[in-house]
């Protein structure tokens, strides 16, 4: 799959007779929130876990020294929690140019604090992705992570603003946690 997906996203969902819909938040979008929102409310989905697998070109790396961002690996029992957002459609003009290096707008089910749960949306870089990077020892990630930097700021930033942000909401993953901790101080 081509690494610049806003074409693809554009034609994924019908929005027609749409208001506003539910936004899933797992990465950036839980702590960069450059978008309007109508409500947000800190939620989870069931099946999949936040793995640093996806290479990043364009915003905390370059082509010749790519960084690592968070994507979601398909993991039966692994719960992965974040914060959603009901947006108007209109915004992902904008999230669909910000993740364009291989996200894909997928409809999954959120489940909320209180229990309740909805239909809502989710960026998600699957392994076909050509800035697809996968699995690697979290030493590594680490290594990897603390080397690169691009347009939009060092990838080390990324990494310890979205730990803060995922301590905040109480979320306890030892993926993130574990490259964080390998990070030179
Ligand atoms: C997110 O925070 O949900 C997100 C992460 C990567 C790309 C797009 C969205």
């Amino acid at each position: 799959m081509a690494a610049n997906t806003i074409e693809l996203n554009r034609s994924r969902q019908d929005f027609a007779g749409i208001e506003s819909i539910w936004l899933f938040g797992y990465g950036s979008l839980i702590y960069k929130v450059d978008f309007p929102f109508l409500e947000q409310r800190p939620a989870r989905i069931e099946g999949w876990a936040r793995r640093f697998w996806q290479g990043s070109h364009d915003h905390r790396g370059t082509p010749e020294a790519p960084g690592r961002v968070v994507t979601l690996i398909e993991q039966p029992g692994s719960i992965c929690k974040g914060m959603a957002f009901r947006v108007s459609p209109t915004v992902f003009e904008h999230l669909d140019h910000r993740e364009k290096d291989g996200y894909l707008r997928f409809t999954t089910t959120l489940t909320f604090d209180d229990g309740r749960q909805e239909q809502g949306l989710v960026y998600i870089a699957t392994e076909d992705n050509e800035a697809f990077m996968g699995h690697a020892p979290e030493a590594d990630i680490a290594r990897q992570i603390a080397a690169a930097a691009g347009p939009s700021g060092r990838n080390d930033e990324y990494l310890r603003k979205l730990a803060e942000a995922l301590r905040h909401l109480g979320d306890d993953d030892p993926h993130v946690f574990m490259i964080e901790s390998l990070l030179p101080c």
